[in-house]
């Protein structure tokens, strides 16, 4: 099958290509390069630069390529960020990928995957979150999410879109090949990694007073690897209807614990400093993960904490700077 992919020069973008070439399948990677690298594009993956909001180069990757399929990762993902400049995603990300929708519709494409997020739960009322869950964006960046969500819901209803919205916890891990290289980065394991290689002096822990063991976040930490194949899994069972699944492990760790764990990984004594809040941040998200394990047969190969941090460090002392 012929998929184009929106962001397939991003962290979890590229990952997926990587993964989508492996299975046999063909991509047409589309993206800006704002945070995506060229080198981080699988060789043989068609790279056209671009972005989405030129409507007129949308169609023209349509009409060019043809693709089956979309799967779309183009997107401003920080929750902090959009917590001081709320329109780059209630604007950018919901017209971007609304503009998506419309040359998709155009083409006759009907299969498109999602990448949403667990910033769909800031108040959850369980612990794992599953799809049963009331939805609360806990921000403007969540919210971008979940409105691209009830659009696919209503091309279902309308148009017979085959779509199905994969709801991340917290991606981390790489690739031998491909890794996390965010400019300027703010995820913790990256952070922690570089504090490690000798790039940075500490790592600031945004806030101890959480009501969780240790009074620091619970963030449930899945394989980037395990990510890329579940998108794949999605596709396959598309033409059986759409879907939403959340996608974790179902294991949370608290940010002292990614830190020791780096510790003992690293060798490295990564000193860490407790600072305020970051804005946004809810204290726990964990994964309920049964439905894509019971309906699609989704299986993490590597959900162990460490495992996922170690293929990150592996991945960041070959590249001690990123893909630059
Ligand atoms: N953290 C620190 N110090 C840092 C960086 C992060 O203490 O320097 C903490 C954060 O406060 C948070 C945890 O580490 O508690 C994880 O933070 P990340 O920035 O790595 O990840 P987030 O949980 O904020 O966000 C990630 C994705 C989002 C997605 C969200 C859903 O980046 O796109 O998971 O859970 F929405």
């Amino acid at each position: 099958m012929k998929i184009l992919v929106t962001g397939g020069a991003g962290y979890i973008g590229s990952i997926v290509v990587e993964q989508l070439i492996e299975a046999g399948e063909s991509v047409v990677v589309f993206d800006n390069l704002y945070q995506g690298h060229r080198a981080a594009v699988h060789p043989d993956a068609i790279f056209v630069e671009g972005d989405l909001a030129d409507r007129a180069a949308v169609d023209a990757l349509f009409d060019e390529h043809r693709p089956e399929a979309v799967m779309h990762f183009a997107s401003h993902t920080l929750v902090g960020e959009s917590m001081e400049n709320p329109f780059r995603y209630l604007g950018e990300n919901v017209t971007n990928g609304l503009n998506l929708l419309q040359s998709a519709v155009r083409h006759d494409v009907r299969r498109f995957i999602l990448s949403s997020t667990a910033n769909l739960f800031d108040d959850p009322e369980r612990i794992p979150i599953d799809e049963a869950e009331r939805i609360v964006p806990g921000s403007p960046y969540g919210e971008s999410k979940y409105i691209l969500e009830r659009m696919l819901h209503w091309l279902d209803r309308i148009y017979g879109f085959r779509y199905a919205a994969l709801r991340y916890f917290n991606a981390a891990g790489a690739s031998t090949e491909r890794g996390e290289d965010h400019h300027p980065e703010t995820h913790l394991i990256p952070i922690v990694l570089s504090v490690a290689l000798g790039r940075r002096d500490k790592v600031i822990i945004f806030g101890d007073d959480y009501p969780t063991r240790d009074g620091t976040c619970v963030r449930d930490y899945v394989h980037v690897i395990d990510l890329a194949q579940a998108h794949i899994l999605a596709l396959r069972a598309l033409d059986r209807g759409s879907r939403v699944y959340n996608l974790g492990n179902g294991q949370g760790f608290t940010v002292k614990e990614v830190v020791e764990t780096a510790r003992e990984i690293t060798g490295h004594p990564i000193p860490a400093e407790v600072g305020p809040r970051r804005p946004g941040d809810p204290a726990t998200l964990i994964a309920g993960s049964d439905r894509i394990r019971r309906e699609l047969g989704w299986e993490p190969k590597y959900p162990a904490l460490r495992d996922i941090i170690e293929s990150a460090w592996k991945w960041h002392q070959s590249h001690p700077n990123g893909y630059s």
